[in-house]
């Protein structure tokens, strides 16, 4: 008999704040509200809200009746994350505190959970800033926020079970690449006779290699190796073609399978060197952002779905190679779709600026274990970030950091971020802040990874002005070109990706840095464009605009002195009332280390042409003589169009998975308006809810909500009113979940408790 694996996540009760006896088994939840996890324990708006209102010690109760299950059965429950610290009661008997919003935590609770009996697990989620908890202490750039905002299962394990596995590729680049599969048995009692221990390496379902040996574990923690090796040369993983295997551990007690463990690896070597970073003996120059993992609304409490999306915009969309984890390990979701997308990974321990007392550093360490334990499997992570970011230099606390991260994985090099040029290197790669504009080249490090430039140094809103915008997508320009003129840099991780809410002595004072190339709904701003065009155009042929089309949005009325245009054709050619104006080529004279310098376009610039011509402009995009794009921008000024376009068509029906609603004005071309306005009422009908606020005020001519289902199935239907534009509608069917509950994204089965 193997494990069981129960999901957990329905059928909770929120109380809100905590009151005496909330804990009780017996204490009357009848008017709790019901609700499922992910969970913010404080719906917001998208900005503008006070984060003292997220900052309570709130209660969760889940009531649930275990199977039956044999003695020497044993039964944990996992938390994947609760913001910030846990303390969690069964039946009334305190089980422990966690503190610490990012990592996952376990109890036991063999011999406490009572079988086909009604058993109360009872959660105090502790929301406020603690100073003993990093990230807290000092000032922190983002908002946590609150809630159990992770899955929480089940598990019932045998006596002796595994507890993890690290299966590390080693050799990938020869003709024998293995594995050596590290197994962590976890063993109440010393079991009766030896065990036995196996591990395959699996391709899609076929196995390629084999190992298997007798083990004799005792103890909670002991750790037992095997080698699968001679299945020759392998799939490498890569950004391109990031092919996964498997390795299925076993346990096998007198020739019955008492228990097995898998996990997804990929074969590759991702290494910096003093001449810069390299994929598979390959030099790939990192182009990438920061990315926070919270949303408008509810925080970071967003399901699977919609924290894989982030990876896919980053690495469809926005076209990076890499994405930083600031500040923390994010959602497991978000880093399996990279790992199957072929996003590469830098993931840091929580923290900003500020160092606490010992206590708060032995947190910080566990942090570092806690957070390389869970995602040592992944190949899409090639650093490990085990510094506070941004913070002063501590000797013996990155000694200590840097050795349990080398202890625990030799296959990848630490790295850790700071903002000054002097301190002390203890990890493999300089990670420096550098958001100097004309930084110094060559590096001053011999393995230096630009982490973050641009960000506070030039906030940009939707809104802002057509000047403001586009020096915003060539602030980003610039840094990679500049990175680009020398192989000794290993690249560049822009901040940041997405907008995010802060705290009120950070941002534009309603509760938003707007230092993403996108909004806070992940909506592209004309930075992402930039970003978008250093794509191959065999991938896609990129075309965006820096600007939006208006004659007079700029300081020297008659305007556009400069439009820049993000594109990776070879050449445009630009007509303004179908008259032609030129041809344009790549500046390279000014951005020639990038793969795809911006063009610009000057057309209506010096003595004011544009009173000679005015109309629609088009672009057209050429890759050697085909003609490859086509944009239009509308002169006519007119709110044209108005769309909803839900993300997915499709979303299971089990209460938690959510899918996001992108409401958008444009011209009649379908290119931005972005100071359109209008507040878009909505109305919902089927098995699903409106995440967000309705009616929704526009933003920057856009702006989305959430559509998450409810437990069932049928068609959601969303309605959506613009004052002007008129109504559209979308569509989403809703399907049952199967009576196992499959997790959106995962292949693992969980049934429900
Ligand atoms: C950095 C910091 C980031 C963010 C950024 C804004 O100093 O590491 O978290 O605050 O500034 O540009």
């Amino acid at each position: 008999m193997a494990r069981d694996v129960f999901s957990l996540d329905r059928d909770w009760l929120y109380g809100g704040r905590v009151v005496p006896g909330c804990t009780d088994p017996g204490f009357d939840d009848s008017g709790f509200e019901r609700v499922t996890v992910p969970h913010t324990n404080r719906v917001l708006p998208w900005h503008g809200f006070d984060d003292e209102e997220y900052r309570f010690v709130s209660v969760y109760r889940r009531h649930f009746t275990p199977p039956e299950m044999p003695g020497d059965r044993r039964v944990f429950v996992d938390f994947e994350g609760v913001m910030t610290a846990a303390t969690v009661t069964l039946n009334g008997e305190v089980l422990g505190e966690h503190r610490g919003g990012y990592t996952p935590f376990s109890f036991e609770i063999s011999g406490r959970a009572r079988p086909d009996e009604d058993n109360v697990l009872a959660v105090e989620v502790d929301s406020t800033e603690r100073e003993d908890i990093p990230p807290f202490g000092g000032n922190v750039d983002y908002l946590t926020f609150g809630g159990i905002y992770r899955e929480v299962s089940l598990r019932i394990v045998p006596a002796t079970f595994v507890e993890n596995v690290f299966a590390k590729p080693v050799d990938v680049m020869g003709e024998d690449p293995r594995v050596e599969v590290r197994c962590f048995l976890n063993s109440q009692d010393a079991p009766e006779g030896p065990l036995t221990l196996t591990a395959d390496l699996r391709d899609g379902g076929r196995t390629i290699a084999s190992a298997s040996r007798e083990v004799e574990p005792e103890g909670e923690g002991s750790a037992w190796d095997l080698v699968l090796d001679e299945f020759g040369p392998v799939e490498l993983w890569d950004i391109v073609t990031p092919k996964l295997y498997e390795v299925v551990v076993r346990l096998h007690e007198g020739g019955e399978r008492t228990d097995e463990y898998a996990v997804r690896v990929g074969f590759r070597e991702a290494r910096f060197t003093p001449g810069g970073f390299f994929l598979n003996g390959r030099r790939l120059k990192l182009r990438g952002l920061n990315r926070h993992q919270t949303y408008p609304y509810v925080g970071a409490a967003m399901p699977a779905r919609v924290q894989r999306r982030d990876a896919l915009i980053l690495k469809n969309e926005l076209k990076c190679n890499v994405a930083r984890t600031s500040h923390y390990p994010q959602s497991r979701h978000f880093l399996d779709c990279c790992d199957e997308v072929g996003l590469l990974v830098f993931e840091e321990i929580p923290g900003w600026q500020h160092i606490g007392d010992e206590g708060w550093k032995d947190l910080a360490c566990r942090d570092v274990e806690a957070m390389i334990r869970r995602d040592w499997n992944r190949p899409s992570i090639i650093l490990w970030g085990v510094r506070i970011n941004e913070s002063q230099d501590d000797h013996d606390f990155y000694a200590r950091t840097n050795g349990i991260a080398h202890a625990m994985d030799d296959s990848r090099q630490t790295s850790g971020v700071r903002y000054f040029f002097e301190s002390e290197l203890l990890e493999d790669v300089f990670g420096m802040n550098d958001f100097d504009p004309d930084f110094i080249a060559p590096p001053r490090h011999p393995l230096y990874l630009n982490t973050e430039f641009a960000g506070h140094m030039f906030p940009t809103k939707p809104i802002d002005n057509a000047e403001r915008t586009q020096e915003h997508a060539l602030r980003h320009a610039r840094v990679h070109h500049m990175l680009g003129a020398d192989d000794r840099f290993a690249g560049g991780i822009g901040w940041c990706a997405f907008d995010y809410n802060t705290h009120a002595n950070f941002g534009s004072g309603d509760r938003i840095c707007y230092h993403g190339v996108s909004d806070i709904f992940r909506i592209a701003k004309p930075a992402a464009g930039f970003y978008k065009s250093q794509c191959d155009p065999e991938e896609e042929v990129v075309l965006e605009p820096g600007f939006h089309w208006s004659i007079g949005d700029q300081s020297d009325y008659g305007g556009h002195g400069e439009g820049a245009i993000f594109s990776n054709c070879d050449r445009l050619v630009v007509y303004i009332a179908d008259e032609l104006q030129g041809e344009l080529a790549p500046d390279r004279e000014r951005f020639g280390n990038l793969p795809h310098p911006p063009f610009f376009f000057s057309a209506l610039s010096g003595t004011a042409p544009w009173r000679r011509v005015w109309g629609d402009l088009r672009i057209d995009g050429y890759l050697g003589d085909r003609k490859v794009a086509s944009r239009a921008l509308s002169s006519k000024g007119v709110d044209g169009r108005f769309s909803v376009e839900p993300d997915d068509s499709g979303l299971l029906g089990d209460g938690i998975d959510a899918t996001r609603v992108v409401l958008r004005v444009t011209d009649e071309f379908g290119s931005p308006r972005p100071f359109a306005t209008g507040a878009v009422a909505l109305e919902i009908e089927g098995p699903g809810e409106i995440v967000g606020e309705n009616p929704f005020a526009l933003f920057g001519g856009v702006g989305a909500v959430w559509v998450r289902t409810r437990e069932g199935e049928g068609t959601i239907s969303l309605r959506a009113k613009h004052p002007v534009l008129g109504t559209k509608s979308a569509r989403i069917e809703v399907k049952a979940p199967p009576g196992d509950a499959v997790e959106v994204g995962s292949a693992a089965e969980k049934k429900c408790l």
